[in-house]
């Protein structure tokens, strides 16, 4: 079986200021600096990319440098959108497409994200695909439904090569920002069934590398359960991630849980 590293991501939202935000990604440079067992990422918002992208390269640091959206064009006449290249160029290794609050408070459709994830992996980005219900479709017994629907609309066309670079979060909506968490079993159930869909799509091999982030109300109280699933290989972390020793805490969790 294929051996999945655990990854973690910090998605900083609408959060910080410039002096905060270089405080937060210095802080948890240091907080993780031996942590080797986790792929680590954090997602500062777009004015404060280039400058957290250059202290954390000048410390040496293996957090990764990811963005919160990117546009589906390559360049040109679209005010107010941010290509992949000039992620690219500000040291941007991976970027979150489709995040709920994009999905649903945006209105962001499956053929845009589709169009965001292939846009990006052509610039050179890696991926992290969010996908995940709403509480109305939870209740309506759709979880897996929807899952299955938005990672095949936003994976179409997307070729099993470039697949090691795009991971998938699952985060269930009413799970956001909510404290609510879905239980490790309900979150494994969901992680299990996205990872058939992907073996559908591509191969159980494929499928067996993809990493899968739980995303909604990760506490370092609560990673070590979620991240002892089998099928769930590390989160996208929101609140806690502005907090650099929890969002460390989350990390060594990912780290300590049973290997994949
Ligand atoms: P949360 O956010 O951890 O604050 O629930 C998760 C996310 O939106 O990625």
């Amino acid at each position: 079986m294929t051996h999945r590293k655990p990854y973690v991501g910090g998605n900083w939202k609408m959060n910080t200021d410039g002096a905060s935000g270089a405080e937060l990604a210095t802080a948890v440079a240091v907080a993780l600096e031996t942590e080797h067992s986790v792929d680590i990422a954090v997602f500062p918002p777009f004015p404060y990319l280039a400058g957290i992208g250059t202290l954390l390269r000048d410390r040496g640091s293996t957090v990764l440098l990811g963005a919160q959206d990117v546009s589906d064009q390559p360049g040109g006449a679209f005010t107010g959108e941010v290509s992949a290249a000039m992620l690219l160029d500000c040291g941007v290794k991976t970027v979150l497409v489709g995040h709920s609050e994009r999905r649903h408070v945006i209105g962001e459709p499956d053929a845009l994200l589709n169009a965001k994830a292939k846009a990006a992996l052509a610039g050179g980005l890696d991926v992290v695909l969010c996908i995940g219900e709403t509480l109305d479709q939870r209740e309506a017994g759709e979880t897996d439904e929807i899952n299955e629907r938005q990672a095949r609309a936003g994976l179409a066309g997307i070729p099993a090569a470039d697949m090691p670079r795009v991971t998938i979060a699952y985060e269930p909506v009413w799970a956001i920002g909510t404290g609510k968490t879905a239980t490790p079993d309900d979150a494994q159930n969901a992680h299990a069934q996205i990872r058939r869909v992907l073996a559908d799509l591509y191969t159980p091999e494929v499928a067996g590398a993809v990493r899968i982030q739980y995303g909604g109300s990760v506490k370092p109280a609560n990673a070590a359960e979620l991240f002892s699933c089998p099928d769930i290989d590390g989160g996208l972390i929101g609140g806690a991630s502005l907090k650099a020793t929890d969002f460390a805490a989350i990390c060594h969790a990912a780290a300590a849980a049973p290997a994949l």
